[in-house]
């Protein structure tokens, strides 16, 4: 039954209507199976309009991040092939590790309403309260485990983009971080797993501050963040920003897998707010204060200081 619904699901989200007698000749079934099913997409939470003599088809919401919703938008071809979306979790990261080690396939998605247990970069929490879009992406990539954290980058990039549209002009801080006007809007963790010099599965988690408004995000981080609603005084549509992100990584992501990540940094460069910049750069050995100049070839910050060029590995950064 669970094959049958999904191959109903299938032509429901095609995009165009399609009659119930149709799906039913389809798959040999009764008109009352497919019927059926329908109802049950609609206690669920969908909308599947139903017009006589033309059938059905399944309409996305505005806002709405059911996994049929986001499949009946999605322009890719891995990216969100499999969509699971909850309502409550602890952190999507932790979720969707699970799969991956269960073997799910390469652009599994997993989407949370809210995190009771975000996390962040460096083991720190991140808020994730209702209104936010926050999501983790399984990735199978062919690359070295020295040029992983080239993959933040990439979606750094094809956030700034995705943002674009929604009238939103966001820059990058090195190494994760997507400002407007040095507010944290979005972060991104990536989590692999490595063994020698072989990449198993990486995880890439994205936290977008979306139609949370600042004032639900905790006290201490309320003058350093900001949300897509405070900025544009309104709530968007989490679904339309998701398939835009989706579907500029992807196009990113075969690119890089093809012909490297050359394109990737220099859109990079193009979108940054830490070129050019006075940052100090907390080492295992004290602060070093200089001038953020360039990210090199493979990914590296490079800061000038009073002793020369020094290269950044990771860490944070903080602009002066
Ligand atoms: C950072 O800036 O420190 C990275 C934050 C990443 C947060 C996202 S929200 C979705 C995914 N699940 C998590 O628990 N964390 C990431």
């Amino acid at each position: 039954m669970v094959g049958l619904s999904n191959r109903i699901d299938e032509l429901l989200t095609a995009g165009s209507f399609i009659s119930g007698q149709k799906i039913a000749k389809e798959f040999g079934v009764s008109r009352t199976a497919v019927f059926k099913r329908v109802q049950q997409l609609r206690k669920l939470g969908y909308c599947i309009e139903g017009v006589q003599k033309k059938g059905y088809r399944l309409v996305p919401r505005f806002d709405g991040l059911l996994p049929l919703e986001i499949k009946v938008r999605l322009k890719t071809k891995i990216f969100g092939k499999e969509v699971i979306t909850l309502d409550s979790v602890d952190s999507t990261q932790a979720c969707l590790n699970k799969l991956a080690e269960k073997g799910a396939p390469e652009g599994t998605l997993v989407l949370a309403l809210e995190q009771t247990h975000g996390r962040g970069r460096m083991n720190r929490s991140w808020s994730s309260p209702r209104g936010g879009l926050w999501f983790s992406l399984l990735l199978r990539p062919s690359i070295p485990p020295m040029e992983l954290h080239k993959l933040t980058l990439l979606f750094g990039v094809a956030i700034v983009a995705s943002l674009k549209p929604f009238g939103i002009n966001a820059t990058l801080k090195w190494p994760n971080d997507v400002l407007v006007e040095r507010r944290k809007l979005c972060g991104i963790l990536l989590e692999a797993s490595t063994e020698a010099d072989r990449v198993g599965h990486v995880i890439a988690g994205i936290g977008i501050n979306a139609n949370n408004s600042f004032a639900d995000l905790p006290s201490e981080i309320r003058n350093s963040a900001v949300s897509m609603r405070d900025i544009l005084g309104t709530k968007i549509d989490r679904a339309e920003l998701l398939c835009g992100i989706l579907k500029y990584s992807e196009d990113l992501y075969l690119e890089a897998s093809e012909k490297g990540f050359s394109k990737i940094l220099s859109l990079w460069r193009t979108s940054s707010c830490t070129l050019g910049q006075r940052v100090e750069v907390l080492l295992p050995d004290g602060i070093l204060s200089g001038l953020a100049v360039d990210i090199d070839e493979d990914g590296y910050l490079v800061v000038k200081y009073h002793g020369g060029l020094k290269k950044i590995y990771s860490g944070d950064i903080i602009l002066l």
